[in-house]
């Protein structure tokens, strides 16, 4: 058996014999690269084939071995480990280090990892003065985006991307500035002090203490509720070849600094069909309201009058495993939240859906988007926040993503192709005749 597709080419009667390329194993799928489409050609005139694929319905745009997805099955691994082990037996700082470095951290490598984090969470004064240059009413999201993007100016060196002792430098400032960032949003838009980082504290307990400190000498988180905030950060860190993270390599492959890099990923994450869905959901199930109008609910979304927030993936053809840890954790945050009303308006609403031919015969699921909400809000989150409480782990994600692109040399700058379905040569017509 040999590794080759043969395509025979029906206009002109030729043969061609093209590799296949497999990744780790034969079971994740095999492809074959589109530039060997290029020799199939009509004529000598002919440019060569291309392969047409909107939105990469079915297209590879690199090899990667940070996350691995079977979307048949519902199953979810980073780096080879399953997302419910380590949602249950890991934590975010770990699971951060694991994505980015490929392994886990022996004891020495997580204190090292931990102190650079925790000494880069501060942000220059002029930063701040930058956010109060926001509207009061300014989302988050928008923030966040601009001043990621704005550090940029702050770091001169982040341009040198091939250099992998400033890319490391950049990646501790990153992940360690993004929950300083998205917490001074917050503080913005609720006309309240920004909150200095509390380096004693973790990773998702500090980010609580910058959101939530008010006139205490000292922030305690609540253990339960910073653990639940740990999970959804570990939950949310990566998913192989998502919007963002495309974005993400698509940006970085003309290698500007990874700030600039990061914000266009975080706006790609801000839309309502990706990061923004979270904050759908809660807005569709207080439209609901409640559960009797649920059926009506599903009705109207079956006519295609809207899509069901939170459902449906373009991967998971079976339940998010996400969200199956979201629904089960649920309960516990509600112990010390007190329950949020919204949650049976979320079960009914599965429970109908998941019965529904529509639904069924589409292979529609809940996704990750749809319990994070309801969590978050319950925390004490506005929903403004939700899309932010998303770019705050994945930029753990983007940043794996990025220099497993930088250090592969088949990557050359993203520049799809096109079928070009428009005129051909016309003659200009001078405005007077027109
Ligand atoms: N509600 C109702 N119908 C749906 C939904 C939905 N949420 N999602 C897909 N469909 C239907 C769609 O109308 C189409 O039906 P038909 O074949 O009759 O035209 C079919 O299912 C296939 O949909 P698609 O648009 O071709 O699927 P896609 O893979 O391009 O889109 C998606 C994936 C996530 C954008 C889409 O399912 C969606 O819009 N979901 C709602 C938004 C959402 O929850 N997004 C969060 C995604 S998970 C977290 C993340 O990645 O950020």
């Amino acid at each position: 058996m040999e590794d080759t597709l043969t395509i025979t080419d029906n206009r002109t009667g030729k043969t061609y014999d093209i590799p296949i390329m497999y990744g780790t194993y034969k079971k994740y799928g095999a492809a074959i690269r589109a530039t060997d489409l290029r020799q199939i050609k009509f004529d000598n005139e002919d440019f060569g084939m291309l392969s047409y694929d909107p939105g990469f319905g079915n297209t590879a745009s690199c090899k990667s071995a940070v996350t691995f997805i079977d979307g048949e099955r519902g199953i979810l691994h980073y780096r080879g480990y399953q997302i419910d082990e380590l949602a249950r037996k890991s934590n975010f700082m770990e699971v951060a280090y694991l994505t980015l470095h490929g392994e886990l951290p022996t004891k020495a490598q997580m204190e090292e990892w931990t102190h650079n984090i925790t000494h880069h969470t501060m942000v220059h004064e002029h930063m701040k003065k930058f956010m109060d240059g926001f509207h009061h009413d300014a989302h988050p999201m928008g923030i966040l985006v601009s001043t990621v993007a704005a550090l940029s100016t702050f770091y001169p060196d982040a341009k040198n991307v091939r250099d992998p002792e400033t890319r490391k430098q950049e990646i501790y400032r990153l992940v360690a500035k993004m929950p300083t960032i998205s917490a001074y949003a917050y503080r913005h838009s609720m006309g309240l002090p920004y909150v200095h980082p509390d380096n004693e504290l973790s990773y998702a307990g500090n980010f609580l203490n910058m959101l939530f400190k008010m006139a205490e000498p000292r922030y305690e988180p609540n253990e339960i509720l910073e653990h639940a905030l740990d999970v959804l950060f570990i939950l949310h860190v990566d998913h192989e070849q998502n919007c963002s993270a495309n974005t993400m390599r698509s940006v970085g492959s003309s290698l500007p600094d990874p700030y600039v890099a990061v914000a266009s990923a975080a706006a790609a994450l801000y839309g309502p069909l990706h990061g923004g869905a979270n904050e759908r959901v809660l807005r569709m199930l207080r439209e609901i309201g409640s559960i009797e109008k649920v059926p009506d609910y599903v009705k109207r979304a079956k006519a295609g009058e809207f899509r069901l927030m939170g459902f449906g993936h373009r991967v998971y053809k079976n339940y998010d495993p996400r969200a199956r840890i979201l629904r089960e954790m649920a309960p516990k945050v509600f112990e010390v939240t007190g329950k949020n009303p919204l949650l049976d308006i979320a079960i009914e609403l599965e429970r109908i859906a998941l019965e529904d031919d529509y639904f069924v015969e589409r292979k529609l699921y809940p996704n990750v988007d749809f319990y994070s909400g309801i969590i978050y809000q319950a925390m004490g989150f506005p929903v403004d926040m939700f899309p932010v409480l998303f770019a705050i782990p994945r930029t753990v994600g983007w940043l794996a993503q990025w220099q497993e692109m930088l250090d592969d040399s088949d990557q050359r700058i993203a520049r799809p192709r096109q079928v070009f379905n428009g005129y051909d040569i016309r003659d200009y017509i001078p405005v007077a005749k027109r």
